[in-house]
């Protein structure tokens, strides 16, 4: 969600803030601000909007010489975007400086008795009550200060606070992520390494209920309970520059898009040997009887494309369960169960509350994650990473490709750990389904002028049977995220069960009419939208002229294992969304209301 940089050391603190929150623009950006000290004094100038706009305040370029300075971009939870509720927030006395990523839940009764005790508060925010606890336990010693006021918070956080005259920055954080850059004369904290890049590549991931202490040449981390960690692996971060930025690209969404040979191939690299498949799994897959995958958005229909390949390939039962429902459920679990957690940004609040409540009954935890070291990396017993690159797009793209290769890649491994059996069919369509993909990508132009056809639309539907129905999810979803247009994905024959009300004359309908076993039946509902005179658009395998003389557009994928087709079908509805919302002059990377990173509950 919300971004946060602190740097203390560099001669000049302030552009390195303004690029770390350009930087993490992409988690939330309703609002952003910023601290430093200048002449013994702190400094705060906030800003709603885009960084650029703070970047361009005139108070920005009077700031000079300062070496400490704390910043953040928010995505309001409590209280209105506006500039009283930007962070940073201050104490009564203008002394102590906070920026705060996620949510105090016990706000309410602190602030009651804050403000019985005369403290007085400027905005509506949650976060603003942790700067005046922290005033409220100071005596000199803001380390100290902190970790009394966070044994009173309940909730979630990331923070960094600084105070007008300690030549420090404190870090701490529970639930909301939070990284330490390391380098020499200069130290750093952010909420992710994309912040950090431009300055250091080592850094260290804190961990649930720790604080850092950061001086320009030192640092310490110590639990909440005071005790001190005398030794943390400082990891060499192998993502450069040039993978955070856009590259020509007006968009990252694009840029990422079109990667999708690439991640693709990462995948697999080096886990496929011999026909063998190495994945660093250290739960016995032979115990397993049941799998629950959970996830939220994009990656919850990876996961249901998950359960087909699973089941399929592996033959082990799979629910699916978004992971925001899934604790609150009370799900019944034998022994046997293993979960799967799927995240790209691995940060979800929702998806790591449930593999919480999954390690609590003593499950085994395997997540399918992208970003090294993040909070549901560390969290489970087993990691296969996607090596996909940085996403910085909201939208998800090249991630659910990815997690598609690497459930298929899971469900092998189980087949092979099991009964000893490499399926060579799979393994060798594997190894060449990023040609397939690069064929795809040749119909931007074609999809472009269709984008160009839809794009004023009020609705869409998308329709999909089988492994193409979360497919459907997954392109509605793209279209309505982005170009703001009403879409629903719905198992094709379902829409005669009540959406097909919504189909009239050239409401367009994406139908996803590959040459399965479910074929004909595709086919019949395509008729179904035709005589309402819906504008079909199909996405299909076949050569067929059935399809291209019932369609009113037809995109073309090439024929590729079903077990593999998701991958290929799922890129033209990107496409479509992304040329949909360019068309509708949408900031297809930062549209309204979103965040990449989704770490409240
Ligand atoms: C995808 O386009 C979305 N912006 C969103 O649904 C996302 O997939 C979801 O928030 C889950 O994120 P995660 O994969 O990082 O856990
Ligand atoms: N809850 C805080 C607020 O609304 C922080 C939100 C964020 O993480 O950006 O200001």
């Amino acid at each position: 969600m919300c971004g946060i940089i602190g740097s203390i050391g560099v001669k000049n603190a302030v552009p390195v803030l303004l690029k770390g929150l350009e930087r993490l623009e992409y988690r939330g950006y309703d609002s952003a601000g910023i601290c430093v000290v200048t002449n013994n004094s702190l400094v705060v100038i906030k800003k709603t909007g885009k960084v650029a706009e703070l970047a361009a305040h005139s108070a920005i370029s009077s700031l000079k010489d300062t070496t400490i300075g704390i910043a953040h971009t928010r995505w309001a939870t409590h209280g209105k975007p506006s500039e009283e509720n930007a962070h940073p927030h201050l104490d009564c006395k203008g002394e102590i400086a906070i920026v705060h990523n996620g949510i105090i839940e016990n706000y309410h009764k602190l602030k009651n008795e804050l403000e019985e005790k005369g403290h007085v508060f400027r905005s509506e925010t949650d976060s603003e009550i942790v700067a005046h606890l922290i005033e409220y336990y100071y005596n000199g010693n803001l380390e100290r200060a902190v970790i009394m006021a966070l044994k009173k918070v309940e909730g979630a956080f990331g923070l960094a606070v600084m105070h007008k005259s300690e030549k420090s920055i404190v870090a701490a954080r529970r639930g909301s992520p939070l990284v330490l850059g390391i380098s020499d004369g200069a130290m750093f904290v952010a909420s992710d390494v994309s912040a950090l890049l431009d300055y250091t590549s080592r850094v260290i991931y804190l961990d649930d209920n720790e604080v850092a202490t950061l001086t320009s040449k030192s640092y310490t981390i110590k639990t909440l309970e005071g005790n001190m960690i005398r030794s943390r692996a400082v990891q060499e971060i192998d993502w450069n520059i040039d993978k955070i930025e856009k590259r020509g690209y007006k968009h990252f969404m694009l840029k990422e898009i079109l990667e999708q040979p690439i991640s693709i191939e990462k995948v697999l690299q080096n886990r496929i040997i011999n026909n063998r498949i190495l994945l660093d799994i250290k739960i016995d897959i032979n115990t397993l009887k049941r799998l629950y995958i959970v996830a939220c958005g994009t990656s919850w229909h990876a996961a249901l494309e998950g359960k087909y390949i699973i089941e399929r390939i592996a033959g082990i039962p799979v629910e699916v369960d978004y992971a925001s429902e899934f604790r609150y459920r009370n799900p019944l679990f034998i022994k046997g169960d293993a979960i799967i957690a799927i995240s790209q940004s691995g940060e979800t609040a929702d998806t790591l509350a449930a593999i919480r409540l999954a390690k609590e009954k003593s499950l085994p935890i395997i997540s399918i994650v992208n970003v090294v070291g993040s909070g549901i990396a560390r969290n489970s017993d087993s990691v296969i990473y996607l090596n996909a690159g940085p996403e910085i797009g909201v939208a998800s793209t090249k991630a659910f490709t990815a997690q598609i290769m690497a459930l298929v890649l899971f469900a092998l491994y189980i087949k092979q750990e099991r009964n000893d059996i490499a399926d060579n069919e799979i393994l060798n369509s594997l190894k060449v389904i990023n040609c397939s993909i690069k064929e795809v990508l040749k119909s931007r132009e074609e999809i472009k002028k269709i984008a160009d056809e839809i794009y004023a639309s009020r609705d869409a539907l998308y329709l999909g049977r089988g492994m193409q129905f979360p497919v459907a999810l997954e392109g509605a979803l793209k279209l309505k995220e982005i170009s703001y247009i009403h879409a629903e994905g719905y198992p094709a024959a379902e829409m005669k069960h009540g959406p097909i009300a919504l189909v009239e004359e050239g409401t367009p309908v994406i139908a996803l009419a590959m040459e399965d076993v479910l074929h004909e039946k595709m086919i019949s509902n395509i008729q179904e939208v035709k005589a309402r005179k819906g504008k079909v658009i199909a996405i299909t395998d076949s050569q067929s002229l059935r399809v291209s003389s019932l369609a009113d557009r037809v995109i073309k994928v090439p024929k590729v294992l079903d077990i593999l087709s998701p991958i290929v079908t799922s890129i033209p509805l990107q496409l479509l969304a992304y040329y949909a919302a360019v068309k509708r002059g949408i900031d297809v990377d930062k549209p309204r209301n979103l965040a990449k990173s989704v770490t409240v509950e």
